[in-house]
């Protein structure tokens, strides 16, 4: 990063207060353990304590490396009996400081619940606190204290596989669910790590580990604030990603990690290297060696080396070479010690085995998590749910027999819980006189060869609706998962296809981690459900949502594009001098629609909507005051459902061109058929802040719009104002 802007950065922050919220009397004793400690520890010892390996086989040589007080931190130990072996381990060293142990429990552990893109299409944080709760209680049932998560990158580019770990491309939704989770997983007992410090969402061309270039303005307004907020929430940790930002690796970059997250955002926990980032500082090219990207990492403000061996090797020479004063390991190693005291690792109890977790509760939560999550995309003629005179339904397709639950980490040893498939999940559903005919279709779970393609399209040509369940399956979502094609995956485009020409209305289900292209199934399938990866409840909660025991109330966390080619689309680009209207010289392509397929916050219920009466209390406000923003929401329909009513704005004059629109508030509501419910929005002239190219805040006077609806393409608004003071 060019010094000028690591002069920037350090000018426009006025250093904010220490995020983590202890009462003053026991940060003060943490902080005199943690000296006191500190002072009787060797420089082998503190070095020891930033070492963070992933556990070996077989064990036995580092468990004696634990007790001679060379690790601090294990990755990937999942189950009791090595846990319990490290401990003793960390116990009978001369100190017995208590080690870390951290595992990627990221939405699930014994019980799998859907991704965090599925949270985030509920648009309830109090959902993913309570998701994440229960995986933490599951996952420290074994004795693990620290999850990898919550992942809170900001991500514009659905070809990025990992876009199903977050919450999606906005920051004010991804804040919300960032300092949620990150207070679920502590309340359930684990410490958090907020990841991945910065930009990690926004590699070149959707390649996973690409680089990121990002203006000052953007890393403030968009890729800042799920951090700042899991912050505030009182993350433990922040894992530094793999990623250049402006062609410096974070993991060595000073300005980002030391000087804008530790000196000026004021993060007092524990920073993190992502898995062997440190020694892949060569292959970034800004060290030549493991002793310089030591060097590197620790002088830029990495105080736990994952992986990467490269404090283990080499720090202790490089202090006595004065290379690295001894000052920068020991703020490194105060910070380990801090969230081991915090987290009352020293004199932490045993938790309830796993064995005790009531299953049964957390599979409510996560069937819950599943049913708010499904987005219904389109519903011609209600053809959706299931009606009860719908005689003969034809199911078809490999992801309605499967049992896959996309997990990411499960305990060692421990059975899978049991998952109903959609087929079973249906099959209970069906009322008397209706038929329901399964036909696999596919010969592998995956779809991606035809299996019996003949048995599929005689059962839909029977049917009076067809239902094809298909799913972005088999390892193409999460890490190392970039996709340059985001159709329906191997057969499964033909079979919708074929099944659309037997004429019988098809309705579409997909499972998947990301958005996809969808245009072929908008034009021609009656319905398109998104059913994310639903997890050990979640084809459960679809057959409930197919068969209209529960209206689906899921809205967009992401925006559908029509083709890979319109990749970045958000739903808040900036206007431009020559805004679309068809013509050629006005901005667009010559071969795609310039809109999205489907917009951010866009989701359909079984019932519908009305939007009315939109008022703000006073049309003008100064920088320091706030307006209230009250519309009344009517179910016009004849059932009950849940609506996101959602609040953006829009500064039209400003001296930069602001984001035409930006999300400001949302509110998930209830109501019956029929009731009414009028909903409010406070609205700070703060909230309008935007950042400028020096990385400050300024609240700008000038004409406002703001506009209220069921997606970030709604049409109500109301004009007001910021005035000088
Ligand atoms: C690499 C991933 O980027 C990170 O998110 C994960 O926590 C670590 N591996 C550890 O598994």
């Amino acid at each position: 990063m060019p010094f000028l802007l690591l002069a920037l950065l350090f000018a426009v922050f006025s250093p904010s207060p220490p995020a983590q919220a202890l009462p003053a009397l026991e940060k003060a004793s943490v902080e005199a353990s943690v000296d006191a400690l500190l002072a009787r520890m060797t420089l082998t010892e503190k070095i020891g304590q930033l070492n963070f390996p992933s556990l070996a086989f077989p064990p036995d040589e580092q468990l004696e490396q634990v007790r001679k007080g060379r690790i601090g931190a294990m990755l990937n130990v999942a189950n009791r009996k090595h846990i319990d072996a490290f401990s003793e381990a960390a116990r009978s060293s001369r100190l017995g400081i208590p080690l870390l142990f951290g595992i990627d429990a990221v939405y699930s552990f014994r019980t799998t619940f859907p991704p965090p893109i599925a949270w985030a299409a509920t648009w309830r944080p109090k959902l993913a606190e309570a998701a994440t709760e229960a995986i933490a209680r599951e996952t420290s049932a074994i004795g693990v204290n620290l999850t990898f998560a919550p992942m809170i990158d900001v991500s514009r580019d659905p070809r990025w596989g990992r876009v199903i770990e977050g919450a999606g491309e906005d920051a004010f939704l991804g804040a919300a669910f960032a300092a949620a989770r990150v207070r679920g997983y502590r309340k359930g007992g684990l410490a958090t790590a907020a990841k991945h410090f910065v930009g990690y969402g926004a590699p070149e061309g959707g390649r996973d580990y690409n680089g990121a270039q990002i203006s000052v303005s953007e890393l403030h307004d968009r890729y800042l604030p799920p951090f700042k907020a899991a912050i505030d929430a009182g993350t433990d940790t922040v894992m530094a990603s793999f990623n250049t930002v402006n062609g410096v690796p974070v993991t060595a970059n000073r300005p980002l990690i030391n000087d804008l997250l530790k000196n000026a955002i004021g993060f007092r926990g524990i920073v993190m290297s992502d898995f062997a980032a440190i020694s892949e500082l060569i292959n970034h090219g800004v060290a030549a060696d493991l002793a310089e990207a030591a060097r590197k990492a620790i002088l830029a403000g990495i105080d736990l080396d994952m992986e990467g061996k490269a404090y283990d090797k080499n720090l202790e020479a490089e202090v006595a070479a004065g290379r690295v004063p001894v000052s920068a390991v020991d703020e490194a190693v105060r910070r380990i010690l801090r969230v081991k005291f915090n987290l009352g690792l020293f004199d932490k109890s045993r938790e309830p085995a796993l064995a005790e977790i009531d299953e049964a509760s957390v599979r409510k939560t996560a069937r819950e998590v599943a049913r708010e999550s499904f987005v219904l995309l389109k519903n011609d003629a209600a053809a959706l749910p299931i009606g009860t005179d719908t005689r003969a339904i034809a199911l078809i397709g490999s992801a309605a027999l499967s049992v896959n639950d996309h997990s990411w980490y499960g305990p060692a040893g421990y059975q899978k819980p049991e998952t109903e498939t959609l087929l079973a999940a249906l099959r209970k559903r069906m009322k008397p006189g209706q038929q329901l005919r399964y036909a696999k279709g596919f010969a592998d779970d995956c779809g991606r060869a035809f299996g019996d393609k003949d048995d599929a399209l005689a059962a839909a040509r029977r049917a009076d609706l067809v239902i094809l369940a298909v799913s972005e399956d088999c390892d193409v979502s999460g890490e190392g998962a970039s996709r340059t094609d985001l159709g329906l995956s191997g057969a499964q485009q033909e079979m919708l296809e074929a099944l659309v020409e037997t004429g019988r209305p098809v309705a579409l289900v997909v499972e998947t981690g990301r958005p996809l292209t969808l245009g072929y199934a908008e034009k021609n399938a009656v319905a398109i459900l998104i059913a994310w990866h639903p997890g050990t409840e979640g084809r459960t909660a679809l057959a409930e949502v197919l068969t209209g025991e529960i209206a689906p109330s899921g809205k967009l966390p992401m925006t559908f594009p029509r083709s890979v080619g319109q990749i970045p689309i958000a739903y808040n680009p900036l206007p431009t001098s020559r805004p679309s209207t068809g013509n050629r010289y006005t901005t667009g392509y010559l071969d795609e629609d310039v809109t999205p397929l489907y917009p951010f916050g866009h989701g359909l219920s079984y019932t519908s909507f009305s939007y009315s009466n939109l008022a703000v209390s006073s049309p003008r406000m100064t920088p320091d005051a706030s307006i209230e923003a009250s519309v009344t929401l009517e179910n016009t329909g004849t059932r009950a459902g849940s609506e996101v009513v959602q609040l953006y704005t829009r500064q039209l004059v400003a001296s930069h061109s602001r984001p035409m629109r930006e999300l400001k508030g949302f509110e998930k509501v209830s109501l019956a058929a029929g009731e009414k419910k009028t909903v409010r929005f406070r609205l700070a002239a703060s909230d309008l802040a935007f950042h400028d190219d020096h990385g400050r805040a300024v609240v700008e006077p000038g004409p406002f719009k703001l506009f209220v609806g069921g997606s970030s393409t709604a049409d109500l608004s109301a004009p007001f104002e910021i005035t000088a003071k």
